[in-house]
């Protein structure tokens, strides 16, 4: 029988395997560690590379991403698009709103960028149904179903969301859950996978990824 495998030797031999950051991406890097202190909120570079991929694969025109923090993922997604494709990015909080905005007119793909500041369940109502391709969602773990809902409503048939965080830092997987953050997202994963109107697999990648397809 194999030993377990560590979870920081898997991530480093993922990282040495995955194509590096552009440098304008490095720097936000290095900003948002020194500004926010909080870099584990960002993505990182496998998974950023992946919803990369998911965009670039799928075709995507119009992109609508729930919780920006300091433009890390909103960027490489941005990058997967054609020159006339669309990123909306969704942020209540201005002081991360404001770093993710310079990095945005830095980027030679951020004029695709549309920064909306305020509650995400506010900016996704001003959507229109039916036209979106690909849904991120990546902020307040209590407002994961309202976000699934208002994603179903306004993507296209056999558009994607992917849901970040759906191990919550391992914690779904002790019973019985003991923090709120937990409990939201055991009940997002339970509601997703009861739902019919779509397709679904979750993968174990960083902090767990729920990929869903709508019918
Ligand atoms: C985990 S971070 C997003 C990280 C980002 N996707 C990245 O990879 O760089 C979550 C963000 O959601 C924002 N947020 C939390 N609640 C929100 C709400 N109700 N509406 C909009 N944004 C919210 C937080 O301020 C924070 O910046």
């Amino acid at each position: 029988m194999m030993k377990p495998i560590p979870t920081d030797v898997i991530t480093a031999y993922i990282e040495e395997h995955t194509d590096p950051l552009p440098p304008l991406l490095k720097d936000l890097v290095r900003e948002t560690r020194l500004q926010t202190g909080r870099l584990n909120w960002s993505i990182g570079r496998a998974e950023g590379k992946l919803l990369q991929m998911i965009v670039a694969i799928s075709n995507a025109r119009q992109v609508v991403e729930v919780g920006t923090f300091t433009g890390f993922s909103a960027l490489l997604m941005a990058e997967a698009l054609p020159t006339d494709g669309r990123l909306i990015t969704c942020e209540s909080e201005a002081s991360f709103a404001r770093i993710a905005q310079s990095y945005f007119d830095r980027s030679p793909h951020g004029n695709k960028i549309r920064l909306e500041l305020g509650p995400a369940i506010e900016s996704l109502a001003r959507i229109p149904d039916g036209g979106t391709d690909f849904v991120f969602i990546d902020a307040d773990k209590s407002g994961y179903e309202d976000y699934y809902e208002e994603a179903l409503r306004i993507l296209k048939a056999g558009g994607l969301v992917v849901a970040d965080n759906v191990f919550w830092r391992g914690k779904v997987f002790i019973t019985p859950l003991k923090n709120e953050n937990a409990r939201a997202i055991a009940a997002f994963n339970d509601k997703v996978m009861r739902d019919p109107r779509v397709e679904k697999v979750m993968l174990a990648v960083r902090d767990g990824c729920y990929l869903i397809r709508k019918r």
